[in-house]
């Protein structure tokens, strides 16, 4: 089974690619390298031993696209990850997202009615409902008006996909990420955000090795049991094995509808507080941090009914918070020593 991994070298994509090929599927993966580094490629071979096909362009460019699909018209299915996800860069920049995230999902949309491949995962977000009304969040939870241009790029995208499943005869499964964070365990692949990182983990990592001098918590008057935010955090590795479940779904045909959504969570809250006193904990690290205020856009809690993914992917996640956090440190520790 042949499958194309758009964004195959970012954080999720590549970690989904090792699972994927230790499935034993074939993968291709298509990158233009905005985020991420060509030498992820050579440290999925080393973990599982297969090279997968690697090809460098720009899913926004309509041509080269129409094109890889003509070449690669034989895909059993594509898992999209290929997108621009800072929050704040978005509102800075929100023609730069609309079209990158946007335009190149139409472009692989094209390709597949084109050459009849029938199947894609979409990767979405917890972001589509905003600060929900009850929780856990189930899916069924009504989408709210997006707080960011990246958020609403993810919203849309939902929509486009389902209008097109209407008129043609691609099956879709929206996976709707929580917080990921962790790396794999051989600690040869990780998060590796471009400068300085707006995510919470990368942020404590880097702090911890001595690249940011401090960390900011961002708000403690949440109406939260200890004042911080709370975010449902899963391992990486936990959400990439998702994805093969629901490529597989879909190759088997066990869709029940030709668009299923489905949230990726351990269906468990932590505070950012919790986050940082698990990662001292695993790292015997003390690690330099003070209260701020608040971040402009923030949800105050979300966490995730995830009983829906659990009995039709028959799929959960495994990992605790220490492994989370313990094996971000092995990967921040682990890249910076080879760098
Ligand atoms: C955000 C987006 C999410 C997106 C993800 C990818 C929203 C609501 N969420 O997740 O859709 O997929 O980014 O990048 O738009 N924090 C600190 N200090 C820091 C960094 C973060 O205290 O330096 C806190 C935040 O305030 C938040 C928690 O840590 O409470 C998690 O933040 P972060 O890792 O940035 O993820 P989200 O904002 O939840």
């Amino acid at each position: 089974m042949k499958i194309l991994v758009t964004g195959g070298t970012g954080y999720i994509g590549s970690h989904t690619v090792v699972e994927l090929q230790q499935q034993g599927f074939e993968v291709i993966i298509v990158d233009n390298l905005s985020n991420s580094q060509a030498g992820v490629v050579d440290a999925i071979a080393q973990i599982t031993g297969i090279r997968p096909v690697f090809e460098k362009f720009d899913l926004v460019d309509r041509e080269m696209t129409a094109d890889f699909f003509r070449r690669h018209n034989d895909l059993n299915g594509i898992i999209h990850f290929a997108a621009y996800k800072a929050v704040g860069e978005s509102v800075d920049k929100p023609l730069m997202y609309y079209r990158n995230n946007l335009v190149s999902l139409m472009n692989i949309l094209e390709g597949m009615i084109a050459n009849n491949i029938p199947n894609l995962v979409f990767s979405s977000s917890c972001t589509v409902y905003g600060q929900p009304d009850e929780l856990p969040v189930a899916e069924t939870a009504p989408i709210k008006k997006a707080e960011s241009p990246y958020g609403n790029t993810k919203q849309i995208s939902e929509e486009v996909l389902q209008d097109t499943i209407k008129s043609s005869k691609i099956n879709v499964i929206a996976l709707r990420y929580f917080n990921p964070i962790g790396a794999h365990d051989s600690a040869l692949i990780g998060e590796l955000p471009l400068g300085v990182p707006n995510n919470l983990v990368p942020f404590i990592t880097q702090t911890a090795i001595g690249i940011r001098q401090q960390l900011s918590v961002f708000g403690e008057d949440y109406n939260t049991p200890d004042g911080t935010a709370i975010r449902d955090y899963i391992h990486v590795v936990d959400l990439a094995k998702a994805h093969v479940i629901a490529v597989s779904r879909m190759i088997n045909k066990k869709m029940k509808q030709p668009f299923e959504v489905f949230n990726l969570g351990t269906g468990n809250g932590n505070s950012v507080l919790e986050v940082i006193n698990s990662f001292e904990r695993v790292s015997a690290t003390k690690l330099n941090y003070k209260i701020v205020g608040r971040r402009a856009g923030d949800v105050e809690k979300v966490w995730a009914n995830a009983d829906f993914s659990n009995k039709e992917l028959g799929w959960k996640a495994e990992k605790s918070l220490d492994e989370m956090t313990a094996s971000a440190w092995k990967w921040e520790k682990a890249y910076r020593s080879r760098s």
